[in-house]
């Protein structure tokens, strides 16, 4: 069988939580039992879910991937489950569902929080008998496959609120994972801008070395809503935009550069108070420190330059 190190397209990342996934994943993908993968959108949920098939032991068999909520309520039955000819209007011949293509092999669920709740009914009966009924037909076909799930929605509180079913929840969550956001793991964040850069540069013919250390800053203190997807869009749109052999501050989306300094003016006012938290303070010092720390900062900025750092200083 394949190893996690081994598969296709790696799962990246050396943080804690990545690694722990990693763990997790090999633990469980010998096994044919249910998956459920939660997760933000972009933090690898499909990734998650091809290196389970393919460490299976069922990899030789077909993974079969359906989104969930692309498929229009009217339809979804028969994409599933198939239908006999003359089910309905325009059913011109008999058809397998995707459950039967996935037969030996995996049926990844995605976006299963978007399922209808009649169809829910339909699925949790298919998934406790192994066989499923093509729509219109009379008799069951036994289906032999390995079910993972994937959701950015929390599905507990959606069972409790009745929009999913308890049941279904408890049958696909016999085993939880967890891709975690981008913005937990900023310890990942050099190594995937290094891979990525060099992806990008490849592409492009480019031999861009890094980041500037604040536009570094800017992508540390970026909340990533869109996480690894997001990463790359970003990598591959400033090495396009780069003039110079390192990426700068105003080549990062504007965007990103005013939220990043905003959350950065915050974690200043923290810092500055739990310094008066921790008991009497000397004002003038700390003052004096801040002065002597930007006076620093911008000889550094400026290599030396005295002017230019005045005026960054706006003395
Ligand atoms: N840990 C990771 N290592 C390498 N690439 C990753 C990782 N996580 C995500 N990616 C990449 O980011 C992109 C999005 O990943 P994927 O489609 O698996 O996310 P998702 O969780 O399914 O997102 P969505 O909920 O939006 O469908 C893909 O190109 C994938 O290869
Ligand atoms: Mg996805």
């Amino acid at each position: 069988m394949v190893s996690i190190d081994e598969i296709k397209r790696p799962i990246l990342g050396k943080s804690q939580s990545v690694e722990a996934l990693k763990k997790m994943i090999t633990r469980v993908a010998a096994s044919k039992t249910n998956i459920l993968i939660i997760g933000e959108s972009g933090t690898g949920k499909e990734l998650v879910a091809r290196a389970l098939h393919e460490m299976s032991p069922v990899a030789s068999g077909p993974f079969i991937a359906v989104n969930c909520g692309a498929i229009p309520e009217t339809l979804i039955e028969s994409e599933l489950f198939g239908h006999k000819k003359g089910s309905f209007t325009g059913a011109h011949v008999d058809k397998p569902g995707l459950f039967e293509a996935a037969d030996g092999g995996t049926l990844f669920l995605d976006e299963i929080g978007e399922l209808p709740l009649s169809m829910q009914v339909k699925l949790l009966r298919a998934l406790q008998d192994r066989a499923i009924r093509r729509v219109g037909a009379n008799d069951t076909i036994k289906i032999d496959v390995r079910i993972v799930a994937a959701t950015n929605k929390n599905l507990e509180e959606a069972s409790k609120k009745g929009t999913f079913r308890e049941d279904l929840y408890y049958r696909l969550n016999v085993i939880l994972l967890e891709t975690p956001p981008l913005r937990d793991r900023v310890g990942d964040m050099e190594l995937l801008t290094e891979i990525f850069l060099k992806k990008f540069n490849d592409k492009q013919k480019r031999s861009i070395t890094g980041f500037t250390p604040s536009a570094m800053e800017v992508m540390l203190h970026h909340r990533w809503p869109g996480n690894i997807r997001e990463l790359e869009n970003v990598m591959e749109r400033v090495v396009t935009l780069e003039s110079s052999n390192q990426i700068q501050v105003n080549t990062l989306p504007p965007e990103m550069v005013v939220a990043a300094r905003k959350a950065a003016g915050i974690s200043r006012e923290f810092t500055l108070r739990s310094n008066f938290i921790m008991g009497p303070m000397d004002l003038e010092k700390v003052l004096q420190e801040v002065r002597d720390f930007y006076k620093r900062e911008a000889m550094l900025y400026t290599k030396n330059d005295e002017e230019a750092a005045k005026k960054l200083l706006g003395l």
